[in-house]
């Protein structure tokens, strides 16, 4: 019998990238997921069942490796980080139930327990969990993703392509050291072959202060965008209200936070190998083209 991982989210920005490269090793994908599969896909798409324990861990008999993506980017109607926590604490106590070989958990830089920021503190919290369980596991800490369908580098992109001034919140001067999507990819379906336990960050080769990251994008997409440098409060209304707009919701309060405090930057060597700077350069004609809208992903009409 050929080897079966489940990856939650085969449909969704990363989890799409691994389940690729697992098919592409011979690897059979199983899903949880909330969408309906594409035509012609030969994954076995389940619905997530975090309420029915039973039905959970028969979702993941015979799985060698559980590769977690599920998360919620922020609280909104039912999809909070404290849902996102209890539903992940499930699928683990599932996976230990239905004998699960391996965990690699898709996790952030720069956990907290102690942050003020929940997307950080219950990032933290299931590291903990898993740490603490007896599965055998591995920890991947993305930066910020980029890639086809990445949220972040894209819509920077689209904002550059339509405004003629672009909002820089406070000095700009806080880092990013964004990693390829594929990046990842590639690092999680290698901690899956793996057995001892790993905590790893995945960034990528190139560090960018957030301003000089979107002169980067600015001047290889050819916009003529001006950047001004607003205040945090005046930059959270500009996308609350440029947000109305677009039916979804920009950045948040505490993206702003992490981002100001330089969250999205990794002390270890990077294992990312894509530089954005080539990505963009080979994308620059598509990146920005359509805005990729969270709301519209996880909210209205799934595709
Ligand atoms: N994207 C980044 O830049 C970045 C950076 C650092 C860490 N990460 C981590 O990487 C992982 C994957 O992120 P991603 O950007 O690839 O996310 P994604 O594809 O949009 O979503 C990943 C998974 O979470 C589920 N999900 C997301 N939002 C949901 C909601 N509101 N309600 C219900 N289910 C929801 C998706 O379900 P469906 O299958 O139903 O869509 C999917 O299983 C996450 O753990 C995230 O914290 C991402």
């Amino acid at each position: 019998m050929s080897r079966v991982d489940l990856v939650t989210g085969a449909f969704g920005f990363t989890g799409r990238h691994i389940a690729k490269r697992l098919l592409d090793r011979g690897i059979q994908v199983r899903t949880l997921t909330g969408r309906a599969a594409p035509p012609n896909s030969t994954i076995e798409a389940l619905p997530y069942s975090f309420d029915d324990p039973v039905r959970l861990a028969k979702s993941l008999e015979g799985v060698h490796t559980l590769h977690n993506t599920y998360w919620v980017r922020f609280d909104h109607r039912h999809a909070t980080y404290k849902a996102a926590v209890s539903n992940t604490r499930s699928l683990f106590r599932a996976a230990q139930a239905a004998g699960v070989r391996r965990v690699v958990h898709v996790s952030i830089a720069n956990p907290s327990e102690n942050s003020d920021l929940p997307y950080y503190e219950g990032k933290a919290q299931l590291e903990r969990d898993l740490i603490d369980s007896d599965l055998s596991y591995a920890i991947l800490r993305p930066t910020v993703l980029f890639g086809d369908r990445g949220i972040l580098i894209n819509n920077i992109a689209w904002l550059l392509r339509r405004l003629s001034v672009f909002a820089i919140v406070g000095s700009g001067a806080y880092s990013l050291q964004p990693a390829h999507v594929d990046d990842l990819a590639r690092l999680a379906v290698e901690a899956g072959d793996h057995d001892g336990p790993q905590v790893s960050d995945i960034a990528g080769p190139e560090t960018y202060t957030y301003e000089d990251l979107v002169l980067l994008i600015r001047d290889t997409i050819g916009s003529r965008a001006r950047l001004v440098h607003v205040p945090t409060p005046i930059g959270l209304w500009t996308a609350r209200a440029m947000g109305l707009l677009l039916r979804d919701i920009l950045v948040t309060r505490e993206e702003l936070i992490g981002l100001q405090r330089n969250t999205l930057v990794s002390q270890e060597q990077p294992r990312g190998q894509i530089h954005l700077s080539d990505w963009l350069r080979e994308h620059s004609d598509s990146v920005g083209t359509e805005y990729i809208s969270e709301l519209a992903l996880h909210y209205r009409a799934k595709v």
